[in-house]
């Protein structure tokens, strides 16, 4: 007991000690990138630090007994409650309003510079785009159809495929033997979208298979049959003869020539073990 220290005593050193902890604080958490009311809470518990140890060196109080300390506790906790309210009315408090607020604002400026529309916006233009592009299809149908004088339910050549074909043919030279320029006909008018010969070609239209033609029908009657659908029907494709699957624009784009060579080559075709159907004469 070396009697009471001055109050300088107690808190020279304790001041030097936080002063230097603050220092460093206030840099160290600047250097972290600590934003500054970071640093400057920091800096206050470093403050508080130093008033708690005061604190606890400072001599002790009278003691309070009876009445007195009772009136002391309450002073004590009304002081608290003062410091504690007073401090959270004057601090700026958590509004969530202007935090809506602020966030509202970022987002309006987004929406300004790319103005967005709504699902049902959306929805309104691709139903616009669709039926134009319906009405643009039906538009390209309609034209192929004048063309190429066919339905495009149809399968042939368009007209401008076929003139291209054709003057590949004529540079080829035209073949001198009939069965052979058939054969060529028949490929360029590509009746082997709905027959097959030979196992080449699609039946998916439903066309019957031709291998065994010249069988059963004469040349002027598979002639007949080109140019006039209407004309025979093959036995069992009673559906697909009433449907009238078969082109009727032949007339139009084969020539006498090309019908004469193709009916001789379709003549020619003898092949029993393929079942071609019988035609019916119907005219
Ligand atoms: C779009 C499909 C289609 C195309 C293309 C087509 N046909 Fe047909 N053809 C049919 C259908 C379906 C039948 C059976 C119904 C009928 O007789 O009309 C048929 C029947 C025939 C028959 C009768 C066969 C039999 O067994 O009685 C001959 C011959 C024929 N076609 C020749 C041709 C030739 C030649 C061409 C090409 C210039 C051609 N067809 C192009 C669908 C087509």
């Amino acid at each position: 007991m070396t009697g009471r220290k001055s109050f300088f005593d107690i808190i020279k050193w304790k001041l030097i000690g936080s002063a230097i902890l603050g220092v460093v604080l206030w840099f160290a958490s600047g250097a972290l990138e600590f934003p500054t009311v970071f640093r400057i809470m920091f800096v206050l518990y470093a403050v508080l630090g130093f008033l708690v140890f005061v604190l606890l060196d400072l001599p002790p109080m009278p003691e309070l007994s009876g009445g007195k300390a009772i009136g002391g506790l309450l002073i004590f906790y009304l002081l608290c409650s003062a410091v504690y309210t007073g401090a959270g009315v004057y601090l700026p408090q958590f509004d969530p309003e202007w935090e809506k607020g602020k966030i509202q604002k970022i987002i309006e400026a987004k929406k300004r510079a790319h103005p967005s529309i709504t699902p049902q916006e959306l929805n309104q233009q691709t139903q616009a785009l669709t039926a134009k592009t319906d009405e643009l299809m039906e538009r390209l149908a309609k034209l192929e159809e004048t063309m190429t004088g066919k339905s495009s339910a149809g399968e042939g050549p368009s007209a401008e495929e076929l003139a291209k074909k054709k003057a590949a043919m004529a540079a080829g030279g035209i073949p001198s033997d009939p069965i052979a320029y058939g054969k060529e006909v028949y490929e360029l008018y590509e009746c082997y979208n709905c027959h097959k010969i030979g196992g080449k070609g699609s039946v998916k239209k439903r066309g019957p298979m031709l291998d065994n033609i010249g069988n059963l029908a004469t040349v002027e009657q598979i002639k007949k049959k080109v140019y006039d659908p209407k004309f025979l029907m093959a036995d069992g494709f009673e559906k697909e003869y009433n449907k009238g699957l078969m082109p009727k624009n032949y007339t139009e784009l084969i020539s006498d020539g090309e019908l004469e060579a193709l009916a001789a080559y379709l003549a020619s075709l003898k092949n029993t073990s393929v079942n071609t159907p019988k035609p019916v004469l119907k005219q």
